[in-house]
């Protein structure tokens, strides 16, 4: 199955969504400190709950525009909700493949979600064509195959990831996305294109580490239930790999490494 309109498996099930809530340029895109400047004009696509949207609107400022798009109308109806009446802060529902405007942008982002398309060549041509000249296109995105925890995990728990895995796989999503967007960038027509590792490291002796390294408990919960549906982990697995993850947090854990690269390059003059 491919999944290349934002329906089934790439669709954020509804409700509170603590992993991105937590997200700021500062802790979850700081590849994008560079650009923002105020006065600039950004597109945040597959911009979720837009907490990383608004925290773009609060470095450009009231000169500056940032619009996010999503396909999934409850994130994109939290994100207008938490936005209030932010100056320059719009979002709208909307897919990239389709997406279409006369507007072009300074800045084109888009964070962890091309890891959710079956396409992300076709994304990235599309997202292409709303940068400006001499504006840049910032992607960000995983390699979930080069994840690592010291010291392992439970056992139920890279049962569960290794589910993970093989559920978006099988979706036609690739895992290794990070580490393939270069040679995609270079086919959609970007001839320099810079490749900077935004690896998200959690110690134990972070005062987050419990929050940061239970990223995976929360997908096991939010994600989960689509996983048990679809026949590739029990319901009792899911639970003992939330459980006994929380355990290994509260206990040996001592540190989790996300692989994630920004991979960015300039629209020609
Ligand atoms: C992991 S979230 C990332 C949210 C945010 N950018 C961040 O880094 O926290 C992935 C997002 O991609 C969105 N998405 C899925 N399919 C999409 C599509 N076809 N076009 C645009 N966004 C899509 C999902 O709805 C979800 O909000």
């Amino acid at each position: 199955m491919t999944d290349q309109s934002g329906t089934g498996r790439a669709t954020m099930p509804a409700g509170h969504n603590p992993v991105l809530e937590r997200r700021t340029v500062e802790n979850a895109n700081r590849n994008l400190l560079k650009y923002l400047k105020p006065g600039l004009s950004v597109l945040d696509v597959g911009c979720g709950t837009g907490a990383i949207t608004r925290s773009i609107a609060e470095k450009i400022g009231p000169t500056g525009s940032v619009l996010g798009i999503d396909p999934n109308q409850n994130l994109i109806e939290l994100a207008k909700q938490q936005a209030g009446d932010t100056p320059g802060l719009d979002f709208q529902q909307a897919d990239v493949y389709a997406f279409d405007t006369p507007e072009r942008f300074d800045l084109v982002t888009c964070a962890r979600t091309l890891q959710w398309l079956a396409e992300p060549e076709l994304a990235l041509r599309n997202m292409k064509r709303f940068v400006k000249p001499g504006g840049h296109l910032a992607i960000l995105d995983f390699n979930h195959e080069k994840i690592s925890w010291t010291p392992e995990p439970p056992g139920a728990m890279k049962l569960f990831y290794d589910a993970f895995l093989n559920w978006r796989q099988d979706a036609g999503f690739d895992n290794a996305i990070a580490d393939n967007l270069k040679t995609l960038m270079h086919f959609v027509g970007f001839d320099a294109v810079q490749v900077e590792e935004q690896f998200e490291i959690t110690r134990r002796n972070d005062p987050d580490f419990s929050i940061a390294s239970r990223l995976w408990a929360e997908v096991a919960e939010l994600r989960g239930p689509q996983l048990v549906q679809d026949g590739y982990i029990t319901e009792n697995q899911r639970l003992e790999a939330i459980r006994n993850y929380d355990n290994w947090i509260a206990t040996v854990g001592q540190s989790m490494t996300v692989y994630l690269l920004a991979v960015e390059s300039q629209q020609p003059l």
